[in-house]
Parts: C-alpha cells; sequence; structure tokens
C-alpha cells in the first residue's frame, strides 16, 4: 500500500512538522502491527517532499523492507517514494539472522553505522525503523541501549496502550530528545505468522532468483565465523553446506548475500551461490546463523 491510499490521521501532520524543526534522527518505537513502517513511510515521503535529503532505515531482520532478510537496509531516496518496499538500497548490514533476539548487540551497531552513513552521506533526516520487538527485559535491552547509542532527536512512539511505556521512562527528561506518543490508525491491520513466513520466504526468493555457483579462494577473503572462531578445515564443507553468508567489503558494510555450496581444501577454496557478477569488491565472508535449503 502507497501513501496515496493511506488513512492519515491529522496527528501526522503534526508530528511530521515537529519532526521536521530542525531535522535529525527520528527513532520509530511500537509493537508489533502498530503501523510504524507506513508511518515511517510517509514521513520519508513528505521529508523529500518538502526538499531535505532524507535517509530511511530499516531495522527490521525479518520483515525486511529495503535489502534481503537478516540483513538490516538504508537507502536515501532522491524522489519521495510512495512505497518504498522494494526500493535498491544504498548500504546493507549483514546480521545474518532473521530476528534480533540474541543480536542485539550486533543490530544495535548496524544500526548506528548505518545512520553515521546516512549523515555522512547527507542526509538531514534519518527515519530508523525497528521491529516490534518491545515487550519485557529482551525489548528494553533492544531499544533502550539502541536509543542510547543514537541519541535521536525524535522518538515517535505508536501504542494501543502502554507497550512502549518501559523504554520511554528511561527517555523522558533527556535533553535534546522529544517524544510523540501516538495511537495506531484504526486502518493498522495485523499479519499473521503464516503471512510474516511467506513474505520472508519470497524475499530470499527475489534475492536469490538469478544466483550462480562462485568460487572464493580464501587467500583473497577473510572468512568470518562468530560461532567457531577455531573451526577447522575438517568436515566443513558438509556442516555449512546451505548456510548464509554475508559478502562483506572494506568497510564492513555487506555488497549481497551468498550461500555456502562448498569447500575445497586443496585450492583453498570456497563455493557459493550468490547473484553477485563481481565479487571483487568482497573483503569477508561472515557467517550467518540461518540455513536456506536450496533450491528456495
Ligand atoms: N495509516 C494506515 N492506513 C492504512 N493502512 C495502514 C495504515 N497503517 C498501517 N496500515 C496497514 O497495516 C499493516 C501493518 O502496518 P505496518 O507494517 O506499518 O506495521 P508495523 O508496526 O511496521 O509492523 P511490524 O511490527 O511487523 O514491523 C500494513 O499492511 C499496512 O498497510
Ligand atoms: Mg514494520
Amino acid at each position: 500500500m502507497g501513501v496515496f491510499d493511506l488513512h492519515v490521521p491529522e496527528d501526522w501532520h503534526r508530528v511530521f512538522r515537529e519532526i521536521s524543526d530542525p531535522p535529525g534522527v527520528v527513532l520509530l518505537l511500537g509493537a508489533p502491527d502498530t503501523g510504524k513502517s507506513t508511518m515511517a513511510n510517509f514521513m520519508v515521503y513528505k521529508s523529500i517532499e518538502e526538499g531535505v535529503r532524507t535517509a530511511y532505515i530499516d531495522g527490521d531482520l525479518g520483515q525486511s523492507i529495503i535489502g534481503p532478510p537478516t540483513t538490516l537496509g538504508m537507502t536515501c531516496p532522491l524522489e519521495p517514494p510512495a512505497d518504498m518496499r522494494g526500493l535498491k538500497w544504498d548500504h546493507l548490514y549483514f546480521i545474518g539472522a532473521t530476528s534480533p533476539a540474541g543480536h542485539s548487540l550486533a543490530t544495535a551497531v548496524g544500526v548506528k553505522r548505518l545512520v553515521e552513513r546516512a549523515k555522512e552521506e547527507g542526509a538531514e533526516m534519518v527515519v530508523v525503523d525497528t521491529t516490534g520487538l518491545v515487550a519485557g527485559a529482551m525489548g528494553f535491552e533492544l531499544k533502550f541501549y539502541k536509543i542510547e547509542l543514537l541519541n535521536p532527536q525524535h522518538i515517535i512512539a505508536i501504542q494501543r496502550t502502554e507497550e512502549v511505556e518501559h523504554i520511554l521512562k528511561g527517555c523522558r527528561r533527556r535533553k535534546g530528545m522529544k517524544i510523540h506518543r501516538l495511537s495506531p490508525s484504526q486502518e493498522v491491520h495485523s499479519r499473521s505468522q503464516e503471512v510474516r513466513w511467506a513474505y520472508r520466504k519470497r524475499k530470499f526468493q527475489d534475492y536469490f532468483q538469478r544466483c550462480a555457483r562462485r568460487a572464493i579462494s580464501l587467500d583473497a577473503v577473510e572468512f568470518i565465523n562468530p560461532e567457531l572462531p577455531l573451526l577447522t578445515k575438517e568436515g566443513i564443507d558438509e556442516r555449512l553446506k546451505g548456510r548464509l553468508l554475508g559478502l562483506n567489503d572494506e568497510e564492513y558494510f555487506a555488497i549481497g548475500l551468498g550461500i555456502w555450496d562448498g569447500f575445497d581444501g586443496n585450492s583453498n577454496k570456497i563455493y557459493i551461490l550468490t547473484p553477485l557478477d563481481n565479487l571483487g569488491g568482497i573483503r569477508y565472508l561472515h557467517l550467518g546463523y540461518l540455513s536456506l535449503k536450496v533450491p528456495l
């Protein structure tokens, strides 16, 4: 659904005026299915329409809008985007999992890297969209420390009742940080777990649809394994078949993704399935936590 088809409550216009004066980092916070991404799209659209250079950061690893699942994405559109789904990314940060659970540090760091990059590239407004993981201790850790790290000028909190107040409590009296509380639009509808799985599967299929088997020499890249740093080469082939890989450049941003498809100890080459034609810029193969069955 594009911005032209949305139900736009009067509140949204008010909040847009407030976050634009002056523009800065804006973080969206809310439980699942409260309309965070839709509102983010609206804010990005309006901001670019008003001539403000604006970046959108997709902090959702599972229901990704920018880039494939398991990555965080950043885009800085030149034209107001009626629908951000499917927009090409400017930068990706690979996490390797479809949920931030157990990966909250990596997720917070990745979002921070993308926000910094957006600012370096001239973005005046940076809209940071987040997952609906806000409940309990895990939600607190993930969101509160993300706020600590990013120090946003604005937090837009969309709540049915008080789902994110335990996080906001630690931000209420901050200097230079404004909280904007909103209720979800009455047009918001929830997506079932099945719909979410199907969406994720389609995103992977779209990404890998034109992939080829390519060799990459371990003499030319570093293999980063966050689980087993001292992994022996014996049996590596079978154990890692199907595992997702972040194909990272010299700045540790992901150029793309690959799927582990074999290892040849004699030539010291890893075989990967990837849609990338040019592997020249890859400096690191970062092992993900997820395995994919091919064909997808
Ligand atoms: N203002 C609105 N007008 C019409 N439809 C809306 C509006 N806000 C949200 N929706 C619809 O409700 C659904 C959920 O919205 P959205 O994806 O923005 O929620 P979210 O909080 O980002 O969810 P998640 O927690 O999964 O990230 C979407 O299908 C969206 O099109
Ligand atoms: Mg969302």
